[in-house]
């Protein structure tokens, strides 16, 4: 009998023996709920002291009375399968103990966390990773978070998020890989292999649970969890791929998007979860709800009340009801009311104890272990990778006269309160991190004997400073908090303060370097216009301060590209590179498609990033063959050092039965280049990748009037038509 089968008996006998109630407690995931000294929950009194109903201080003071409640009660009675948000052993084998021991059945409990960009030790954010377009490198640092997070006592983590986001204002942009609906499955694919491992019932496998299923990076208007409203043929074409990517690389969960699409939200859409996932990709995992997402379809206004929702949700192919409780409360009366069949319920609970038992809990339910968390995090192979990670997503965006990389001896006058505040460095959603483990800008220069001096934000020190210092180095951007979930912002450029101390600077007569750190594209055209150099520094985890130091001084030449386009307002948002022609593309006359008073174009397009060394392209040819297009281009190595190119492979339909973007991201491959030296690099493209959707959704995948491109990036290409 394969495993397969011999799972799918277990999960058969195992369902026979349970009642009811304990298969509605497998679709129930708690969260440790807080109580303490205050009448409201956790997130209430978060907004409370956000919009100022009570301080920081009586928030702490309130927050210190708090504990745990893990509802152990309903544990005992078999009414919980999973938790979200236990991120220690002690307290993942305690109640994993109490799961096993102490219920009817002893079904082992199922860990999810949130474990997005590292564990203990803080990666990259993924929209700064994925700058890297390196496969094998996400994948190492997915390897090696599965490690320390596993050791944690998680089995499954919320993660990789593969939403293509080309609105600049939604803060998620900052959870995963940009805009291109290619990368992000690249990088999805790479992390669920990374989480994954080979084997998911060893101690260091963490299931991936793919998100947010779908598209919730089209939120309109940029506003986190707004509607989306997309044709099926770009729903197809620009979202779904991602996570189809994820699917095929052995995702064993999803997780629905809170967001409706075209007026039915993801939590109870049969369409997305029961016939595009399981019908047409064979998926046979998990679903699991985002946090409350089945009760919030009442305020959705598609479901009357909680009981409706629930309903509608088991029956869309919901499984696992993240801490809405709306399965507790609600199934059971469904079931014996003849609403929901109890087959309906069975298929739901199948899915949960089939990643239970290929997680291999039934056998090893305590996967961990205090002795083997203690020595799990930060170790010295953790931090040499997290630092390799940080090095290759930093994008150079200006690089005037070279006056990067600096020489050893420059004196540096630092401005900009993030160059030593290492917490900056962690990003969005870092649950394991310990702000403190960080090395922030300031130390990382130190660290390398720098000639530095901090000035904070200290605007009137700039004479001092200009008169000693070789170069003004200035950390300007965004709070970690600024980006991430509900954290959408309007207005997309630098904030005042630091705009008026970036143009004191400037007017200081000495180079001004600009290194960002932020979540998102920001619009900085002034930064472009009149800083010498500036650097994307995004937020790059633990080893963030020395990879910074690191290509400033030269060690490291900075290979990134941008995975998003950087706006010039947020006026222009959404702007993004693979997008339609129009009738009127821009141009002199006034009667094309642009703004009165805006460019049309971005300050830095999606694929831009600069390096310390020049590359030059030639000889490029398209050749149609019966599986596809070859593409050839020669790309050689100007420059004095070596470096890394991310050489690009873009194509274009100049005519077709429906209008395309005018460029679409087919392939890359990254190389390293002596100086001097010149390589031909060879894109073989599948015909099935180059397809598009007719106005009837029948996929056509002709090679017709076809235009391919190989560059730089998605602006500064060669271009040819295949033949
Ligand atoms: C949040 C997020 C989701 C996360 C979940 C569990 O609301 O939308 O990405 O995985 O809750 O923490």
């Amino acid at each position: 009998m394969g495993k397969n089968e011999e799972i799918e008996k277990k999960i058969g006998e195992l369902l026979e023996k349970m009642t009811p109630e304990e298969k509605i407690g497998q679709l129930r995931q708690c969260g440790p709920s807080l109580v303490g000294a205050f009448e409201v929950s956790f997130e209430e009194l978060l907004d409370m002291m956000f919009d100022g109903r009570i301080s920081k201080e009586e928030f702490d003071r309130l927050m210190g009375t708090a504990k745990q409640d893990f509802r152990e009660d309903d544990l005992r009675a078999g009414r919980i399968g999973s938790y979200n948000g236990i991120g220690d052993a002690k307290t993942a084998n305690r109640l994993q103990k109490i799961a096993v021991e102490e219920t009817r059945l002893g079904i082992p409990l199922l860990f999810g966390y949130d474990v997005i960009h590292g564990f203990r030790t803080v990666t990259p954010v993924p929209l700064a990773e994925s700058c890297a377009w390196d496969d094998d490198l996400w994948e190492r640092t997915a390897r090696l978070a599965a490690e320390e997070a596993t050791a944690a006592g998680v089995h499954m983590t919320f993660a990789p998020m593969v939403d293509v986001a080309k609105d600049a204002r939604w803060g998620r942009v900052s959870e995963g890989a940009g805009e291109d609906v290619l990368l992000n499955g690249n990088y999805g694919a790479a992390k669920v292999k990374g989480f994954q491992g080979e084997e998911l019932s060893k101690p260091d496998a963490m299931a991936a649970c793919v998100k947010h299923f779908a598209a919730y990076g089209a939120a309109e208007a940029g506003r986190d969890y707004n509607r989306v409203d997309l044709s099926k043929q770009r729903l197809y074409e620009e979202y779904l791929p991602s996570y189809k990517a994820c699917i095929d690389a052995g995702a064993r969960a999803v997780m629905p998007a809170f967001n409706d699409i075209n007026g039915v939200p993801c939590s109870v859409n049969g369409e997305l979860l029961r016939k595009v996932l399981r019908k047409d990709w064979g998926f046979d995992g998990m679903t699991v709800s985002d946090a409350n997402a089945i009760a919030e379809c009442v305020a959705h206004g598609i479901a009357r009340d909680k009981r409706d929702a629930a309903k509608q949700a088991i029956h869309a192919g919901m499984d696992m009801d993240m801490t809405s409780d709306s399965y507790h409360e609600e199934l059971l009366s469904l079931v014996e009311d003849g609403e929901v069949y109890e087959a309906v319920l069975d298929e739901a609970v199948a899915d949960v104890l089939r990643i239970k038992f290929e997680l291999g809990l039934f056998e090893h339910p305590y996967k961990t272990s205090e002795e083997r968390e203690k020595e799990a995090f930060l170790t010295p192979e953790a931090r040499k990778l997290a630092l390799e990670a940080a090095e290759k997503s930093i994008v150079l965006l200006k690089n005037e006269k070279g006056i990067l990389p600096l020489r050893k001896e420059t004196k540096i006058a630092v401005f900009g309160a993030m160059a030593d505040d290492a917490g900056e460095n962690t990003g969005a959603w870092a649950v394991g991190a310990h702000p403190g483990d960080c090395v922030s800008l300031l130390e990382g220069l130190k660290n390398k004997g720098a000639d530095v001096q901090f000035y904070g934000e200290e605007k009137e020190q700039i004479p001092k400073a200009a008169e000693t210092a070789d170069v003004l180095l200035a950390v300007l951007g965004e709070h970690k908090e600024e980006s991430g979930e509900a954290a959408s912002r309007a207005y997309i450029g630098l904030p005042k303060e630091q705009i008026l101390l970036f143009e004191a600077l400037a007017a200081a007569k000495k180079p001004v370097i600009v290194l960002l750190m932020n979540g998102r594209p920001l619009a900085v055209p002034e930064i472009d216009e009149k800083a010498s150099a500036v650097i994307e520094g995004w937020q790059l985890g633990v080893e963030a301060g020395n990879a910074y130091a690191r290509v400033l001084f030269g060690e490291v030449n900075p290979s990134g590209k941008l995975t998003v386009t950087f706006p010039y307002s947020s006026g222009q948002c959404p702007v993004y590179y693979a997008h339609t022609n129009t009738g009127r593309p821009g141009g002199k006359s006034k009667f094309t498609s642009k703004y009165l008073d805006t460019p049309l174009t971005p300050v830095y397009p999606f694929g831009f990033g600069l390096s310390y060394t020049k590359f030059s392209y030639q000889d490029l040819s398209a050749v149609k063959t019966e599986e596809g297009v070859t593409v050839k281009v020669s790309v050689k190595n100007e420059g004095e050092i070596s470096g890394e190119e991310i050489v690009q492979c873009y194509y274009r339909r100049k005519a077709a039965k429906r209008v395309g973007p005018v460029k679409k991201l087919a392939a890359y491959q990254k190389i390293f280049l002596k100086s001097g030296e010149r390589r031909e690099v060879v894109f073989e493209l599948k015909r099935e990748e180059l397809g598009y959707y007719d106005m009837d959704m029948n996929y056509v995948t002709d090679l017709e009037d076809m235009v391919f491109y190989a560059g730089t990036n998605s602006e500064d290409t060669l271009g040819t038509v295949n033949n």
